[in-house]
């Protein structure tokens, strides 16, 4: 399951990725935003943030504007690795190194073409543990540490 949400300056990409994933053959579940109206993109980050946190979805797509407030406000949740990438190879290597669980894209940053190109590198990507397993130790011990 790869959930996708955005507010209104992501709206046009996440329809655009959404037709991507099910090309693809994947089960999609849309946190909205639905329409083009001014919202808050914290209100769609956290829904699809908090589901990947508690384990109930694998991964999830996030877009905003930028990808910036979404990035924000994703990473505030344990087990949650936001990556916020502008090209395929950052895309790609936010799953070799980063495992990242939820790539974040920039509605006014990224043309199309682009985005497909990235969420396709992202997802055939393969984590290559060993080293990079190290640093992500220390993260998820320094959310522990900071949780108590
Ligand atoms: C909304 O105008 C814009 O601020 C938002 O989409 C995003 O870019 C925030 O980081």
């Amino acid at each position: 399951m790869i959930l996708v949400g955005s507010d209104h300056g992501g709206l046009e990409l996440k329809d655009a990725i959404k037709r991507l994933l099910v090309e693809r053959g994947a089960a999609v579940e849309d946190c909205g935003t639905d329409n083009g109206n001014s919202v808050d993109y914290p209100d769609f980050g956290i829904k699809v943030a908090r589901k990947v946190s508690a384990g109930e979805a694998e991964k999830g797509i996030l877009f905003c504007g930028t990808g910036i407030g979404m990035s924000i406000v994703a990473n505030k949740f344990p087990n949650v690795r936001a990556a916020l990438a502008t090209d395929p190879f950052m895309a790609r290597m936010a799953k070799e190194h980063n495992n990242a669980n939820i790539l974040v894209l920039g509605g006014r940053v990224l043309d199309e073409a682009t985005a497909r190109e990235m969420v396709c590198a992202w997802l055939d990507a393969a984590y290559e543990g060993g080293r990079h397993q190290g640093r992500l130790d220390k993260i998820a011990a320094l959310e522990r540490e900071l949780m108590k």
